[in-house]
């Protein structure tokens, strides 16, 4: 008869409590797009959740002001993810000034009005890609070389329009789904390296990304959407989808990677128009 022999306990699957809130105590993460909405939210809590931050951004007065309210230690960094060089510094200045990267989150981010299909800007197409799906690629392969030696996690902030069409235009949508492919490719491949990386994918939260787009004000934004929400009387904020990128970067899940957090309140689970006709 086959007998199994205990797995030895290297302590990798012990937690605090299993209520306890995740907690980043001593880790060192990179949050880019961290000067506004879901970054800024991202940064201040997980400083608060014990972490050391760096704010990466492109608005320096926001990044700034973010970085010096979210905790001691935190700071702020120039970075256009577009360029690789400068995601490269960004890396190697965390790991120069702080010892090491445990956590990166790329979440920097635009949506821009390129048009139906058949309109489509293309240069402005391009410009959606090179922020949304190149600057990521930028950000996993040089957070990944940074954390090879001791593992991490990578959270990239995708969207529900990496699963669906109709959230956004083409071209959002494209590289939304090219960033999810991406994510799910480096998850198998730095799985080796305990390097895991995963997606938070949330729908509609009123930042400065969603509200320009609309024309209109964070409140209009929200009274819009609510009627619409599948859980019904509640409003997605950006400190909604920080709680799902800190659990995706917190040791809670330490054996959750290749994953497609959607924070959504059931948009995606369900067909609105079909749950209707059959008068549900
Ligand atoms: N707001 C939503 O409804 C929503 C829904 C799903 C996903 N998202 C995603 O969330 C992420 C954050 O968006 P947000 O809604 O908080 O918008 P936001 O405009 O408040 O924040 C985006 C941040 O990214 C920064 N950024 C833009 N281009 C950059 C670049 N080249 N280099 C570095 N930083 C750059 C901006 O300066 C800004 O601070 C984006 O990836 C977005 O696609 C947003």
């Amino acid at each position: 008869m086959l007998r199994l022999s205990p797995i030895p306990d290297n302590g990798a699957n012990q937690l605090a409590s299993p209520m306890s809130k995740p907690r980043l105590d001593g880790k060192v993460a990179i949050v880019t797009g961290g000067a506004s909405g879901i970054g800024a939210a991202t940064a201040r809590l997980f400083a608060s959740s014990g972490a050391t931050v760096v704010v990466a951004d492109i608005q320096d007065a926001l990044g700034e002001a973010v970085a010096a309210s979210a905790g001691p230690g935190c700071t702020y960094v120039r970075c256009d993810v577009t360029d690789e060089a400068q995601v490269e510094a960004a890396v190697r200045g965390a790991v120069a000034a702080h010892g090491r990267l445990d956590v990166m989150v790329s979440n920097a981010g635009v949506l821009l009005p390129t048009g139906s299909v058949m309109e489509m800007d293309l240069a402005e197409l391009d410009r959606v890609m090179s922020v949304n799906f190149r600057g990521a690629a930028a950000c996993i392969k040089h957070a990944a070389r940074a954390m090879v030696s001791r593992g991490g996690a990578i959270v990239c902030t995708a969207s529900v329009a990496s699963l669906q069409g109709g959230f956004g235009p083409a071209s959002y949508t494209a590289s939304k789904h090219a960033l999810l492919g991406l994510v799910r490719a480096a998850a198998g491949e730095l799985g080796r390296n305990g390097v895991r990386v995963n997606c938070v994918s949330p729908s509609g939260v009123a930042t400065p990304l969603s509200c320009a787009l609309m024309g209109v004000a964070p409140q209009e934004l929200e009274a819009m959407t609510v009627p619409h929400n599948v859980l019904r009387g509640k409003v997605l904020r950006a400190e909604d989808v920080a709680e799902a990128a800190l659990f995706l970067a917190s040791d809670q899940a330490a054996f959750i990677s290749g994953h497609n957090l959607v924070v959504d309140g059931a948009t995606t689970a369900v067909n609105p128009a079909v749950l209707h006709t059959v008068g549900l």
